[in-house]
């Protein structure tokens, strides 16, 4: 059943579906969203038999002309390689602007339809499935698109939004425990601006913060039959879009979503991506919370609760052994934006939930702290 129907009033207003089913009103959905005829469905290999197949039959069923490529796993769906093939498929197929890029599957194949999607024709109507639980609450939502390069990772991207966001919670049931953790990493950022959303934007919590949810929630397997996971991919996606509707090409306020983001993408450089994103997030956001201690931002007693909340969803806290911190230092010194001696960091500030958007940190307290 679907539980909310969300218009935002994004550049391209995108309609919202959460819910176990959501995947079954496709068609629905898709005729609510006026796309031409034409439909390519992008899937990924774990979501071509469980998702797209089932989709391609019931949109065609619909009447629309649905054809079906599965791009390869991973990271490399997002090489320009496959950027080509799908602009060929596109062209061969005589796609004009109201038809449509459907994606099925994770972070990667959404970043890579996108992209495909927004420089088509100059831009052509895009639908995302997320099928990951990071996907879902953070990299189909916010209508950020992206290739990696061989320099490195995102480094073509567009901001385009999606006529149309379908998000099932019951097509995490096949996803690997690692990967459901992952999206927790992200989920648990979330709780740590929830105030600063609250008080910024138009976004209205529930009657228990984010923070409360979680806690209660890891008592229980963080798996598919977890009975807060509907409510709480609910909650993460209506945070971000009120972020995005107020700030979509991240101006100032949408750098909250940041948070953690700083050592968490060098992390997963550094390790040559051994950890996921959600699991460098996390470690990210420990340290931000350290770093705001140093700088007399944070009590102490605050990282103890985020820490605590990590270990119960089996996530990382520290640094894996290895890694070299002059070289995580290094590259966090590239992410930012320097400011004379000192460069800008999102930092939680007085209680979780609230976030300094630019703090000033100077590069010797990162290596001291690591
Ligand atoms: N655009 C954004 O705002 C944004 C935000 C965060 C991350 N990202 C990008 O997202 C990507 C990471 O996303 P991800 O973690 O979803 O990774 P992913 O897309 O690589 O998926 C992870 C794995 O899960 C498999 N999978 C997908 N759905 C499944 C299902 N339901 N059951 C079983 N297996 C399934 C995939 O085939 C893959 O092997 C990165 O490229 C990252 O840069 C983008």
């Amino acid at each position: 059943m679907i539980n909310f129907v969300l218009r935002t009033n994004l550049p391209v207003s995108s309609r919202v579906a959460v819910g176990d089913g959501a995947l079954q009103e496709a068609d629905r959905l898709l005729q609510q969203c006026e796309i031409g005829k034409r439909i390519l469905v992008l899937c990924q290999p774990s979501t071509r038999q469980l998702f797209a197949n089932p989709l391609v039959d019931l949109l065609s069923a619909g009447g629309y002309d649905v054809d079906l490529m599965e791009l390869p796993d991973g990271e490399a769906c997002k090489e320009h390689s496959v950027l080509l093939d799908v602009w060929s498929r596109l062209q061969d197929k005589n796609f004009g602007r109201a038809d449509c890029l459907l994606a099925v599957g994770g972070g990667a194949v959404s970043d890579l339809a996108g992209f495909a999607a927004s420089t088509y024709l100059r831009g052509i109507k895009l639908v995302l499935v997320p099928t990951t639980l990071l996907a879902q609450v953070d990299a189909a939502i916010g209508g950020k698109t992206g290739i990696n390069l061989p320099a490195g990772k995102n480094l073509a991207g567009t901001f385009y939004f999606p006529s149309a966001i379908l998000v099932d919670p019951q097509t995490l049931r096949h996803l690997p425990e690692r990967q459901m953790r992952s999206g927790f990493g992200e989920i648990i950022k979330y709780a740590l601006i929830e105030s600063t959303v609250l008080a910024s934007t138009e976004f209205r919590g529930g009657p228990r913060s984010l923070l409360a949810v979680l806690q209660d929630a890891v008592k229980e397997p963080l798996d598919c039959d977890n009975p807060s996971l509907a409510g709480i991919i609910t909650a993460c996606i209506k945070m971000k879009l009120a972020v995005v509707a107020k700030d979509p090409q991240e101006g100032r306020l949408r750098r909250c979503l940041n948070l953690g983001h700083t050592l968490g993408h060098a992390i997963e450089k550094i390790s040559n991506y051994g950890c996921t994103h959600g699991e460098a997030v996390a470690i990210g956001l420990v340290f931000a919370c350290r770093l705001a201690e140093r700088l007399a931002k944070l009590p102490a007693e605050q990282t103890a609760v985020l820490i605590q909340l990590l270990q119960a969803a089996q996530l990382p806290t520290t640094v894996p052994e290895g890694l070299p911190k002059e070289r995580l230092v290094e590259t966090m010194k590239f992410d930012k934006k320097r400011v004379g001696q000192t460069i800008k960091f999102v930092l939680p500030a007085g209680v979780l939930g609230n976030v300094e958007l630019d703090a000033d940190v100077h590069p010797d307290n990162l290596l001291e702290l690591l």
